[in-house]
């Protein structure tokens, strides 16, 4: 198969083309080495073209004798400030827009989106006689007296259960919101034009050459760059926090798989080791593998933060035939010491 990757030069783009290569497909790799993820001036891979997934000229040339589109592209974070918002709606939702009509034109029918489990928004709680309750927001004054859980009526803390994809969509940040648009955009297209979406929901992803512990980095690297740095791991609320942490190599291990099974139309899969993990646990394997300071349970907290989501990865087993290999025990042991990515990225995205 000759499958065009967006985001190529791109933690999980590079990954992912690794292993689309191995299996033997023929990779047509573009990526605009955007500083805010690369740095000024970062060298473009040699197996990798700058184009801009917003130039539909450069997507007519580039999607000759193309049979799949494998879309990682994207401005990542948590939408630090409001100021990124045309950033995120720029190079994520315009550009998946503008990609989807160039698929059309070039009758391309099978795309696998990068899609995140931030379009949830919030996990799935039950109560202690199992009954699912949906949790309203957490009050500071229970955060500020270290009272984490999420609370049933009956005062009882909450606890968490795995989320499925018909989960409601909420999502609570401008990258979250974004990243739902590129899902609506990407199911309407595959109704329209006949084609097929594959929307891989990944969950915590954590690797060798993730990026540097910045703003908009994920809670394994900040950890990671902490203990490089001979810090202790600064671990917010009770630690108690549980998430799915999946490892990059089964991230690319999901992406081989939905580009060698079509689904119908547009189907959604949560992409999860199946294997929950607390944070406090997260940084507690880090530490010891790095041989550094052991984490600090700070009782800090983000307003806006999730208390627990965790997935459920039997819809993607079931599809795709995905399994994660690595448990995160055993992965987190590797990224320890793994390199992380050599550039240092420069500050907020730019939208233009
Ligand atoms: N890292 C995670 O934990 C995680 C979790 C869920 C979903 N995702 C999704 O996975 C995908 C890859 O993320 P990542 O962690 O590898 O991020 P990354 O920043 O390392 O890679 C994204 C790449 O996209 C490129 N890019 C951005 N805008 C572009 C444009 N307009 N045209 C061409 N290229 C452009 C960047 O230059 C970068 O190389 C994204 O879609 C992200 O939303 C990541």
């Amino acid at each position: 198969m000759r499958v065009l990757l967006t985001g190529a030069a791109g933690f999980i783009g590079s990954h992912v083309g690794r292993a689309l290569r191995d299996a033997g497909h023929e990779v047509v790799g573009i990526d605009l080495m955007l500083a805010a993820a690369h740095g000024p001036g970062a060298v473009t891979p040699g197996d990798v073209r700058r184009v801009d997934v917003r130039d539909p000229d450069a997507l007519d040339r580039e999607l000759r004798g193309i049979d799949a589109v494998c879309h990682q592209a994207a401005v990542v974070g948590a939408g630090v400030s409001a100021q990124d918002a045309p950033a995120y709606a720029s190079h994520n939702d315009l550009g998946t827009a503008v990609l989807l009509a160039a698929m059309d034109r070039a009758a391309c029918r099978h795309l696998v989106l990068a899609s995140s489990m931030v379009v949830y928004g919030e996990g799935r709680y039950v109560d202690s006689a199992g009954a699912p309750v949906v949790p309203g927001a957490r009050r500071l004054t229970d955060l500020d007296q270290g009272r984490f859980d999420h609370l049933a009526p009956d005062g009882e803390p909450l606890r968490w259960a795995a989320i499925d994809e018909d989960a409601p969509l909420r999502p609570r940040s401008l990258y979250a919101a974004s990243k739902l648009a590129q899902e609506h955009y990407a199911s309407a297209w595959a109704t329209v034009t006949g084609s097929t979406v594959t929307a891989l929901r990944y969950h915590n992803v954590y690797g060798p050459d993730m990026p540097r512990d910045t703003p908009y980095s994920g809670v394994a690297a900040i950890f990671r760059s902490a203990l490089e740095a001979g810090d202790s791991p600064r671990v917010f609320e009770d630690g108690r926090q549980a998430r799915d942490f999946i490892h990059v190599r089964d991230i690319a291990a999901a992406n081989l798989a939905a580009l060698e099974h079509p689904v119908d139309t547009f189907v959604p899969l949560n992409v999860a080791s199946g294997h929950p993990i607390t944070i406090a646990e997260v940084a507690a394997v880090l530490a010891d593998a790095h041989g550094g300071k052991p984490p600090v349970v700070t009782g800090d907290y983000r307003p806006g933060d999730v208390r627990h989501i965790v997935a459920g990865p039997e819809r993607a087993r079931a599809t795709l035939g995905f399994t994660a290999a690595i448990a995160p025990a055993e992965g987190l042991r590797e990224f320890a010491t793994a390199p992380l990515r050599a550039t240092v990225a420069a500050g907020a995205p730019t939208w233009r």
